[in-house]
């Protein structure tokens, strides 16, 4: 695995919280309010390296340097429609980031994604873009997502913030966009014949909205 290009955030914090998220007993409202938290944390890992820039405030006291976020503005790229339960999380860190929103499903049978929404920010070429989603299992509708981005002009590094990620999902990923980075809180075994993560947390979509 490409150690550059993969973040695994084990923060006891996140670790715990992930653990909760996975038990099949957990309320589809715990499991709702978890997902939003662990995105929070996971976009702290994701914002780390944004660039600085120095600007004079005045405190109480004097007139100081201080430093700002400058550089690109973000955006966050929910993957509909289990993605849309980290966008509140990711918010809470960025207020000011756009939200773009691309709608994708997976064919049951040829787990083939094919995009059936899209409305992203006018400028988002000029963003810095985050894409979430909490699980990355064959990476099938990542790769779409990155490549659709791509298409849409988006240069630079693309963030993929996932909670749970198969290495085959991860590599796929990798393979289709070099300049792509993956954020997980847990690299699992792989996927069963469903194309569902093992041991993972189950249909994070149907978990978020209580659709089971
Ligand atoms: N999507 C999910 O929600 N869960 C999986 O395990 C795989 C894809």
């Amino acid at each position: 695995m490409d150690n550059e290009r993969v973040v695994v955030i084990d923060h006891p914090m996140v670790q715990h919280k992930l653990s909760i998220l996975r038990d099949r007993d957990t309320s589809s409202k715990q499991f709702r309010e978890l997902v939003r938290e662990l995105a929070l944390f996971e976009g702290y890992e994701a914002t780390r390296d944004l660039p600085l820039e120095t600007v004079t405030i005045s405190t109480p006291i004097c007139d100081a340097e201080a430093r700002q976020i400058g550089g690109k503005k973000l955006a966050v790229v929910p993957i509909l429609r289990a993605g849309l339960g980290m966008v509140d999380g990711v918010l809470e860190l960025i207020p000011a980031a756009r939200v773009g929103h691309l709608g994708m499903f997976r064919d049951e049978e040829t787990h083939e994604p094919h995009v059936y929404y899209d409305k992203l920010p006018a400028d988002i070429a000029g963003r810095q873009v985050l894409v979430v989603d909490p699980m990355l299992a064959t990476g099938g509708s990542a790769a779409a997502a990155v490549g659709y981005l791509r298409e849409a002009g988006v240069k630079g590094t693309i963030k993929l913030m996932v909670l749970v990620a198969a290495p085959e999902g991860i590599e796929a990923v990798l393979a289709a966009d070099p300049d792509v980075r993956v954020y997980t809180c847990a690299v699992d075994e792989g996927l069963n014949e469903n194309a569902y993560i093992v041991p993972g947390l189950g249909d994070a979509g149907d978990r978020i909205f209580g659709t089971k």
